[in-house]
């Protein structure tokens, strides 16, 4: 029987590497983003629009998405908003609010999603990144969300013990969102840059498709290691 693989944010960068990957090898593979992965869709992909920052309208299409489906092998929670890299003084609210509602609550509502319909999942793998812990200055809402984001997989997997969770950072990967931050101008208050710009180009910040096939070689691997993890790829 095919595996069954959601994942979330697959219009593009790594989400969109991943589904391109899993439906190479077979995959039955459900998605979801705001832009529509029209090549995704003529090959084989389950889509459905959807924003992460209108919960309710949002859960009614993501439910619509996963209606048929009564297990998982495995959700990706990939989807996630960078915002713009400056000092905490000068980032408002309403976006810090932004981003935490689509990094961190998001997933929440698409877990409860999942399991109030009473689906099974064998593994859930947030993807998270090094600045959930690193603290650099001008990452605010990202690392403040993706910090919150560990704890929300740790705590899930404390109520879940048939699912194992891992937030797992993927290192660089060129997408999207690396183009926004290695375009920015060098700036000594946000040091990280200097490295990003360095890496962009080498085997050091592969592109999407490549990290999305290694990740998939150690998504198995994570099985092994405890339920709740924050895992930095680079680590392992
Ligand atoms: N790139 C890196 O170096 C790096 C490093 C560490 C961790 N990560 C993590 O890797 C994951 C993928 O990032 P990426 O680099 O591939 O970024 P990306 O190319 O910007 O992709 C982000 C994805 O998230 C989706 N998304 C964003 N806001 C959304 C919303 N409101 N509703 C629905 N979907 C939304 C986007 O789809 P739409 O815009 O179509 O909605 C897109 O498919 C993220 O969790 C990121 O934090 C990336």
């Amino acid at each position: 029987m095919a595996e069954k693989i959601l994942i979330t944010g697959v219009s593009s960068g790594l989400g969109h590497g991943l589904a391109k990957a899993y439906l190479e090898q077979g995959a039955t593979v459900y998605g979801c983003s705001r832009r529509k992965p029209d090549d995704l869709i003529e090959a084989g992909l389950h889509y459905q629009s959807v924003d992460l920052l209108d919960a309710e309208h949002g859960q009614k299409a993501f439910e619509e998405l996963i209606h048929d489906v009564s297990r998982f092998d495995a959700v990706i929670l990939n989807a996630a908003k960078l915002g713009e890299i400056r000092d905490m003084a000068d980032t408002p609210l309403d976006d810090l609010r932004g981003t935490m509602e689509i990094n961190v609550w998001a997933n929440k509502w698409l877990l409860d999603t999942i399991y109030s319909s009473g689906k099974t999942v064998k593994q859930v793998v947030a993807i998270s990144s090094g600045a959930s812990i690193s603290g650099s200055r001008g990452w605010n809402g990202y690392s403040l969300s993706k910090a919150a984001l560990n704890m929300l997989i740790k705590l899930y997997a404390g109520e879940r013990p048939e699912t194992h969770f891992t937030s797992l950072a993927p290192g660089l990967v060129d997408t999207e969102m690396q183009d926004y931050l290695t375009n920015l101008p060098a700036d000594d208050r946000f040091k990280p840059l200097d490295i990003l710009k360095a890496a962009k180009g080498t085997e050091k910040m592969p592109d999407g498709d490549r990290c999305a096939k290694m990740l998939i070689e150690i998504f198995p691997k994570l099985l092994e290691r405890e339920s709740g993890e924050f895992t930095d790829i680079r680590k392992m």
